[in-house]
């Protein structure tokens, strides 16, 4: 069994996973939403204290777990440099304590490996990843081929739910709050321009739309903000689905999916299909407890590193804040 650890940004989360069979056996997250709720975004300080706390609770529930490990693995890059550590050192500790080898996973990959919980995995795959920190499509070989093809310039599709909901005063995160929001509203009623419509570039920008979105809030009444919402939602999806489609002209795909904790949002889930439909692409989603960050992706990764031997060293091991991929 591994048992992996996630402390990448604002959940703290341990997990136990079979390495024959991928089976999860043990998996617990305490996310620290109302925390920082009030502030309308992670603190990365409060974070780091939260998780000091709630990681060592969650480990000595491992204990019956702990004679039948063969590795510790832990996310290591990319995320908060003061939560990483916080995890880092916690895995460092479990891997002294238990004389077992560590093992350092890339928390995008993590993401990727969300869809193989308890399955087998499936390549070749393309991936739209959309979360807090990212915005990327990537091409998937295997563990170690793995291309991004476009990202983000700016603000991720997830961080302009946020900042939208911060400006409407729902709290964090705003992925949620604004989907349930923009469920009532009208999508046509503010005309928001789709950003990068006329550059051939593959990227994505979210920025501008922010702005034109803050601009709207500005001007209405609370009423107001269910149609702004939706038409929010409505114009950061087509956003994706624009590029997407101008990709896939060169590059159709055979498998797709969508990973990260913003590929809950059912609307993207929604137009991601349609656009697939006529690629007869096979569509693949993580279960809905495990887009947003957790553990048990960790713990998924962690299998496959450790059947190719891909370990780390007390002394190599390091947290990597911002990583190129
Ligand atoms: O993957 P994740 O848990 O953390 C990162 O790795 O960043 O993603 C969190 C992000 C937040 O920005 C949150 O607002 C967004 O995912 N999110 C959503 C939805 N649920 C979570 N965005 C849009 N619609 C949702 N339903
Ligand atoms: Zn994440």
């Amino acid at each position: 069994m591994i048992l992996s650890i996630e402390s990448s940004c604002d959940d703290s989360a341990i997990a136990v996973t079979e390495i024959a069979t991928n089976r999860l056996v043990f998996h617990k997250k305490i996310s620290q939403e109302i925390e920082h709720s009030v502030y309308g975004g992670v603190v990365p300080e409060l974070a780091a204290r939260l998780h000091a706390e709630a990681l060592p609770k969650i480990l000595e529930q491992c204990e019956p777990y702990f004679r039948e490990l063969k590795a510790v693995a832990v996310t290591a890059s990319p995320g908060l440099a003061v939560t990483l550590i916080e995890g880092v050192t916690l895995a460092k500790a479990v891997s002294i304590a238990l004389d077992i080898p560590l093992i350092a996973v890339n928390h995008l990959i993590g993401h990727i490996y969300s869809l193989f919980i308890e399955k087998e995995t499936l390549f070749p795959l393309t991936v739209l990843l959309v979360s807090g920190g990212h915005t990327q499509v990537m091409e998937v070989k295997s563990l170690s081929e793995i291309t991004t093809v476009a990202k983000s310039m700016d603000d991720s599709f997830g961080e302009s739910f946020d900042k939208v909901a911060k400006m409407m005063g729902l709290g964090y995160p705003g992925g949620p709050a604004i989907e349930k929001l923009a469920k009532e509203g009208d999508r046509k009623r503010y005309n928001f321009t789709v950003p990068l419509l006329r550059t051939p570039q593959l990227a994505f920008s979210y920025s501008g739309l922010k702005n034109a979105v803050r601009l709207a809030v500005e001007k209405s009444e609370p009423q107001d903000y269910k149609d702004i919402a939706a038409s929010f939602e409505h114009i950061a999806s087509k956003h994706l689905i624009h590029k997407l489609k101008k990709y896939f002209q060169t590059n159709p795909p055979e498998n797709f999916a969508i990973v990260g904790g913003a590929s809950a949002n059912l609307y993207l889930r929604g137009e991601i299909q349609e656009l697939l439909k006529p690629y007869g692409a096979k569509l693949l989603l993580s279960e809905l407890q495990y887009c947003s960050d957790n553990a048990a992706m960790i713990g998924r990764v962690a299998v496959d590193m450790y059947k190719k031997n891909m370990f780390t060293s007390m002394e190599e091991i390091q947290v990597v804040p911002r990583m190129k991929m």
